[in-house]
Formats: structure tokens, sequence, C-alpha cells
């Protein structure tokens, strides 16, 4: 299996439009210290040549002209690009879907209740359900998005998008609305969770054994945010886990079997995202990687 990054960031990226926090300041001066970084995603393929997108990021544009891989081949209209695999409905995750409208076949599969939320945005019937079958995907059930990529979806403590919040808001909820997916190719695991909001047994043991994880790496600290001067709400709030604390990310899964572990979907005021700060510093000591966009494995 290869796996590319495509985005590494948080919603927003790195720098985000309107933000001068203390990392996008840094990014902003083209300080070498902080990567630019895309709005996340990752292309996986069995063969080099057909390839899956989890999720389609605001910024799927700009990700497939950094990636030959993702390039058409042929004269005439192609794209080796077979499907796109939604995680949530957060628009970090499926704006670009807006850019992959050009009558262009592939598929398209998430759960009943993030397609649900697609197909109530007629602005996504750009995307025709004609050349682009909308396939809603149980728990627990196998799907195969290109030959020889086996994938599956798990429910992961979440919420539903932004977007989306009103008064019976529940975080941490269980359903289909955020999901993580296992990828298996060849007898290699990779397991690809880029928002969570609490770690759960079941959620170990999916995790257990993975021979590459991609995880929610949104904030370093729950209130950073707040201090950076920047929002009003915790990562708890977001329905994100921090990588640090008693109840953080490093924390919670570090007697956990991984062979490599990598944060993903990285805010922009995450000082883990500076290289050679203390907070990075940190991450690796704990034996994680901080993503960057063109990252590539192979499993
Ligand atoms: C998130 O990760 O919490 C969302 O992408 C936030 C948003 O939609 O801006
Ligand atoms: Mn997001
Ligand atoms: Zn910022």
């Amino acid at each position: 299996m290869q796996v590319i990054v495509l985005g590494s960031a948080a919603g927003g990226g790195v720098p985000q439009w309107n933000c001068r926090c203390p990392v996008c300041r840094l990014a902003w001066s083209k300080d070498p210290r902080v990567e630019p970084r895309t709005q996340s995603s990752i292309a996986v393929s069995p063969d080099g040549s057909a390839w899956v997108l989890l999720n389609a990021s605001p910024d799927l544009r700009a990700q497939i002209t950094a990636t030959p891989a993702l390039q058409p081949r042929v004269d005439g209209r192609d794209s080796p690009i077979r499907a796109v695999v939604l995680t949530n409905g957060d628009v970090d995750h499926i704006a670009g879907l807006l850019s992959l409208r050009e009558q262009q076949p592939f598929e398209l599969y998430g759960t009943a209740d993030t397609l649900a939320l697609i197909g109530e945005n007629q602005v996504f019937e750009v995307v025709a359900r004609q050349m682009v079958p909308r396939e809603p995907v149980a728990f627990g059930a196998a799907f195969s998005p290109a030959p020889g990529l086996h994938m599956e979806f798990f429910t992961v403590p979440g919420k539903v998008p932004l977007w989306r919040e009103d008064a019976a808001l529940v975080i941490g909820e269980e359903s289909g609305s955020t999901v993580g997916v296992t990828v298996t190719c060849g007898g290699k695991r990779l397991v690809y969770v880029p928002g969570c909001a609490a770690v759960t047994d079941a959620l170990r043991q999916r995790i257990g054994g993975a021979d590459l994880l991609f995880f929610d790496g949104t904030l370093y600290r729950d209130d950073e945010m707040i201090e950076a001067g920047v929002g009003t709400k915790t990562g708890a709030r977001m329905g994100h886990l921090s990588m640090s604390g008693a109840d953080g990310t490093l924390a919670l899964l570090a007697d956990l079997p991984v062979t490599r572990r990598v944060f993903i979907h990285i805010n922009n005021t995450n000082p883990a995202l500076v290289d050679g700060s203390d907070e990075r510093r940190a991450v690796e000591a704990a034996g994680w990687a901080v993503a960057r966009d063109g990252m590539e494995f192979i499993l």
C-alpha cells in the first residue's frame, strides 16, 4: 500500500487566511521552522496506479497539482482518483468535492449520516450522481474502493459538523457523524482517525497493532486557541482530544502497539508545528511524528 499525505493541517490550514497567532505569524514571515500546510486528507493506493482519497479538503486542487500520482495520465479527460471516502461532514473534509465536478467518474463513500448531509446541500449536485455514485456504508461492512484495497468504518466519539450544530448538540456521541477508517492491503493495516473526542476501549482495539496510524492532532493544549486570543472554544468543545495532559492523546495511546504513529489534522495554533519547539520534542520523544504535506509511506 502506498500512502501520501495530501494535507496535514486542520480547518484553515497553516497559515490561516485571517490569523496571526504565534504559529501563523512564523508561517506568514516564511520562518523555516514552520512549513505551510494544507487542510487534512490522505491518498492511498494498492499499486501506485489507482488512488483513493480519504476526505476531500478545500485545498484539493492545490494538493493534486502538488502530487504527480494524482494527475491525469492519458490525453483527454483522465484521473487516477477512483474514489473519495468521507469520515464526516466537516467543511474541511467535504468542500474539495466541489473541485472534482468536471464530469469525471469516481465513487463517493461515507456513512448514511454523512451522505445525507451532502444530499441535503444542493450545491453538491454539481458532482453529478450519474457519474459519481454515492455509496452509504454501514459499520462493520467491508468495502473495496479500489481493487486490493479493503476498508471499514468504525465509530469514533465525535459530534455533528460545526455547521449543523444546534441546541441538541452532543459532544462525544458515537454515531454515523464521525468515523475512523481501517484500510488493509497486502496484509498491512492503516488506521485513519482525523477527528476524535475521546479514547474508548473499542477505539483502542481498532488502533492496536496497526502498521500506520494517523490520529487527530488538532491542539497541543485544550485551551490553546483561547490562550492565543484567536478563539473562545476549547478543543473538547470542538470535539477534539488534545495531545498533552493526563487525558491527552500522548498519554492515552502510549501503551498501544502501533508501528508508526502520525498526528494529522493539526490546527495552526498547535506549537508542535514549530520545528525544534519543546512541544515538538515532547511529541517526538513519545514516538509520534507530526505530519507534513507530501509525506509518503509504503506499507
Ligand atoms: C473541526 O475539525 O472541528 C471542524 O473542521 C471545524 C470546522 O468545521 O471549522
Ligand atoms: Mn476539521
Ligand atoms: Zn493561526
